[in-house]
């Protein structure tokens, strides 16, 4: 687990979303974690065995610096800061949430990609003794895998993050490193990653081998384009109930629409 002693870390206050921040008691029981079990109101009774420390992360693929690295010694290096973001899950809920970390781009300037590297391949991990839900689930494609293209990994939205309610993550919200994309739909912000993987072609990725009629690869949060089994143009804020409409990327059309003009 990251040590405590850098949080809560400096929050930027660029990151204001229009709504308030769900509490952490509503956040932290409401989990979608396959890997602990499919209802989400029991992820975080069900993490208990699950070992975060020591936590190694594996880099390869095609960069200049493939390592692997001790994932507390790599943090010292990141420096950590705290965006308030809205998080928008399929399902059409969302919340708001302070999460703690950095910009995936600084690890990506680190490790170099080389010019071929078009992809970033999220890996997270195969531990079924430790994850109840992936012993007793072993139809999905286990590990859980993301991807992105690397323009979306490096822009400064895109983060790695450690921490959230100014701590540590919590086990059940993918600790110790998740990733949180947050003008896409929530499945594409992988948990309690292992493996990062610079490759050229476009990665499979797990929604979209179980179900590819219903989730895509792209899935940037769009209320004009229905699931095939429920609408997408509002969504229900967990705690509140409240319902809104679902905004483009999520909120985040002005710093990112531009990814997808061709
Ligand atoms: N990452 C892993 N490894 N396993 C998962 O089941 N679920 C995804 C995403 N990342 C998932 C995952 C989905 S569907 C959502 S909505 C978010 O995690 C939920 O994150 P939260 O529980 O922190 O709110």
């Amino acid at each position: 687990m990251p040590s405590n002693d850098r949080y809560p870390a400096k929050r930027n206050h660029s990151f204001r979303p229009d709504r308030p921040v769900t509490p952490e008691t509503i956040a932290s029981r409401y989990n979608n974690f396959y890997e602990f079990g499919e209802a989400k109101e029991e992820v975080w009774r069900q993490v208990g065995r699950f070992e975060i420390s020591p936590w190694r992360i594996e880099i390869r693929g095609l960069v200049e610096n493939p390592a692997t690295y001790d994932l507390e010694s790599l943090l010292r290096e990141m420096p950590l800061e705290e965006r308030i973001y809205r998080f928008r899950c399929v399902e059409a809920w969302a919340m708001v949430v302070p999460w703690t970390g950095f910009p995936f781009r600084h690890l990506i300037d680190k490790v170099r990609p080389l010019p071929g590297a078009q992809f970033v391949r999220l890996v997270s991990f195969h531990k079924p003794e430790q994850a109840p839900g992936q012993a007793r689930a072993t139809w999905y494609p286990w590990p859980y895998h993301e991807a992105l293209t690397i323009e979306e990994a490096m822009n400064d939205l895109t983060m790695l993050v450690t921490g959230i309610y100014g701590h540590p993550l919590p086990k059940q919200h993918g600790a110790p490193l998740r990733l949180i994309v947050p003008w896409k739909y929530g499945y594409k912000s992988i948990k309690s990653i292992a493996r990062i993987e610079f490759v050229r072609k476009k990665p499979p990725t797990f929604w979209n081998t179980v179900a590819p009629r219903e989730y895509g690869f792209v899935s940037n949060v769009d209320p004009a384009v229905p699931h095939p089994r429920w609408s997408q143009a509002t969504e229900r804020m967990i705690g509140s109930g409240k319902t809104r409409p679902t905004l483009p990327f999520n909120g985040y059309a002005e710093q990112v629409a531009g990814l997808y003009r061709s």
